[in-house]
């Protein structure tokens, strides 16, 4: 028998699976996530961890539990955790990808017909009770149909995104690390920029002031990928400035966004609290691949869903 902490109620009842394999199952159930010096602690009990993306798994963490037989995140993304770092203690690492790209690409889309169609200001005007009489030039917003989808980083989710944006007849450029268009120049040509790429040091402001600056003063930034891909400073100056039309967020930096954070007052941010993957059936399935890399890793086989290598330590 061996112990798993998991560091939050997950969705779904994958950990049953672990239960009925007769592994003890420590689950940390208090609404606030643990802080760090309690994570470290419980997971010091345990044989494997189910973590999630607010977690810092540092070498810290690492160096404080390296009986640990695996590390399985309960997302894709992967920049909570020093991947080096145990790849150095050999800790295996694993993460549940797949399974939330359909439910975030649908998020991302969403966010981007919200923000061209202006949803959260019309929905406010009507709960302010400033639903007039109906005015030919009300809350216009931008056409999405026919529109230039620049999708930077595609892989599985900016793909999924590139099939629905088919069927609004978008022309679709793509900038990945591979190639397709270069980046200045996709930013420079779209009506739409949805970002897709893992937080890395090289994609750490992507989106920063110059790139901004690139982009059409007409145009929407989307971001369901990570808060720090984007420059928060330099985005709530560029939509003050209206260098750009608007941002629809999943993402920030920091993350959670304070209320009284200036990105909120910049005019057409629309915010919302990092809910791509947040449909139940895509939850339990997150559930389920992180049950499938402990159990694995606990019966000394590889995991199923492992990490991939390491990104580079050093920016270009
Ligand atoms: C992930 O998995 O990386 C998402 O951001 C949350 O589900």
């Amino acid at each position: 028998m061996a112990r798993v902490f998991v560091t939050r109620t997950p969705v779904g009842d994958g950990l049953e699976r672990l239960r009925a394999a007769n592994h003890e199952v420590d689950v940390w159930s208090e609404p606030a996530p643990p802080p760090q010096p309690a994570l470290i602690e419980r997971a010091r009990r345990a044989d494997a961890v189910i973590c999630m993306l607010s977690d810092r798994i540092d070498a810290a963490f690492m160096d404080a539990n390296p009986q640990l037989k695996a590390i399985a995140n309960y997302a894709v993304g992967l920049d909570n955790v020093d991947l080096a770092a145990a790849r150095a203690r050999g800790i295996p690492v694993g993460h549940t990808p797949g399974v939330l790209t359909d439910a975030t690409a649908d998020l991302a889309f969403a966010l981007m017909l919200a923000a061209a169609r202006r949803l959260p200001q019309s929905a406010q005007a009507v709960k302010d009770g400033e639903w007039g009489t109906w005015q030919p030039d009300g809350y216009l917003g931008a056409d999405v149909v026919g529109a230039t989808l620049g999708i930077v980083g595609a892989g599985r989710i900016g793909e999924a995104v590139a099939r629905r944006a088919a069927g609004f007849d978008m022309r679709i450029l793509r900038s990945t690390s591979r190639g397709g268009t270069p980046l200045p120049e996709l930013l420079a040509q779209s009506d739409f920029v949805s970002l897709h790429v893992p937080l890395t040091p090289q994609t750490r402001h992507l989106i920063d002031a110059q790139a901004l600056q690139r982009m059409k003063r007409t145009a929407i930034l989307v971001n369901t990928a990570r808060g720090p891909v984007v420059d928060t400073q330099a985005l709530t100056d560029a939509l003050h400035a209206g260098t750009i039309a608007g941002a629809a967020l999943d993402v920030t930096d920091p993350e959670p966004l304070p209320p009284d954070h200036p990105l909120l007052q910049a005019p057409n941010a629309l915010v919302i609290p990092h809910v791509g993957s947040a449909t139940p059936r895509t939850r339990a399935a997150m559930t389920d691949l992180a049950v499938d890399n402990v159990l694995a890793a606990l019966a000394g086989e590889p995991l199923p869903h492992p990490a991939p290598a390491p990104p580079p330590t050093t920016a270009p």
